[in-house]
């Protein structure tokens, strides 16, 4: 899509960091932006503060781990602005800690708004953006972590979920005018680290405990809270997101910095298919 003006991006997660980065770059660059997010007073003052610059912008709150509200919100984005053109799966939630604190409700939470909630978004959004035939872009958030996994696993699983989505669903999407891209930022200056904030009541008992005050894993989440407090502009992220979408990149990162652990992954890879090169396997 080289030209955004007045094309309609419906983003979610878009009251807070890297979601309101990206809503505010694609509605300076002309588009109109639907913003949507679980967290109603931070939308609405979202939504203030970008008019402000003379935008076209709006919001519709939906929690997105429900497949019923995201409808509604979608019904809600072509009622507003008839076409959507731009889809930006970006809601998201540290959930699940690491092993030993696992639970089915932190499980199905992180499941939910990470891994479920892009899946329904291009099941909703896919047949209204190929509907007018002026093609469209699918945007969708995973993390660094969608590619090379440490101990936030319930995360990582959701985040190489969200790669793997996006890498089959360029494939797809390419011979009907929609382009694909995934969003695997490193560590951006948001409030990912209180996402505890958004933990919809469904999921109660989620932590069976509260986190550790002391000992290597309480070190741990500080050293990942100061990442992220001293991390990127969310606002940088979203003009690559939209030089991303402007290019059809597939993959969109913000910075160099996990580059050779991605290298690393793949040597171990590699170095899976030198231990069987030659062989011939039994049939
Ligand atoms: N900040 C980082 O360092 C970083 C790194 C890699 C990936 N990410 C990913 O970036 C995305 C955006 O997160 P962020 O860092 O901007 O954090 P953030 O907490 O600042 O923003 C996330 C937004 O998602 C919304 N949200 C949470 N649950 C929701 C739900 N059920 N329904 C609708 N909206 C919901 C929140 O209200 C919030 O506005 C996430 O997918 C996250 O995993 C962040």
């Amino acid at each position: 899509m080289k030209e955004l003006a007045e094309k309609t991006a419906f983003v979610t997660g878009a009251a807070s960091g890297i979601g309101l980065g990206i809503a505010t770059a694609l509605a300076q660059a002309g588009a109109k932006v639907m913003l949507c997010d679980i967290e109603e007073a931070a939308l609405s003052e979202a939504v203030v503060q970008l008019k402000r610059t003379n935008v076209d912008v709006d919001s519709v709150r939906a929690d997105v781990s429900l497949k019923t509200e995201l409808q509604a919100a979608a019904e809600a984005t072509t009622a507003r602005y008839g076409k959507v053109h731009i889809l930006v799966n970006n809601a998201g939630v540290v959930g699940s800690g690491p092993y030993g604190t696992w639970t089915d409700a932190a499980w199905n939470w992180t499941l939910g708004v990470n891994l479920m909630a892009v899946v329904w978004g291009i099941e909703i959004f896919g047949p209204l953006i190929e509907r007018h035939g002026e093609g469209g872009h699918v945007v969708s958030t995973a993390s660094i972590a969608g590619l090379i996994s440490g101990s936030s696993i319930a995360y990582n699983v959701t985040k190489y979920g969200v790669v793997a989505l996006s890498e089959g669903l360029r494939l797809d999407l390419a011979p009907r005018g929609i382009g694909v891209s995934v969003l695997c930022p490193g560590f951006i200056r948001t409030q990912i680290t209180s996402s505890g904030r958004n933990l919809p009541s469904r999921f109660a008992g989620a932590f069976r405990e509260p986190p550790p005050t002391t000992g290597p894993l309480a070190e741990a989440r500080a050293r990942i809270r100061e990442r992220v407090a001293q991390g990127i502009d969310p606002t940088y992220v979203g003009e690559l997101v939209r030089e991303g979408i402007e290019n059809d990149w597939p993959y969109i990162f913000t910075d160099n910095e996990f580059e050779p652990f991605v290298e690393m992954r793949f040597a171990a890879i590699k170095q899976g298919f030198n231990n069987i090169r030659g062989r011939t396997p039994k049939r």
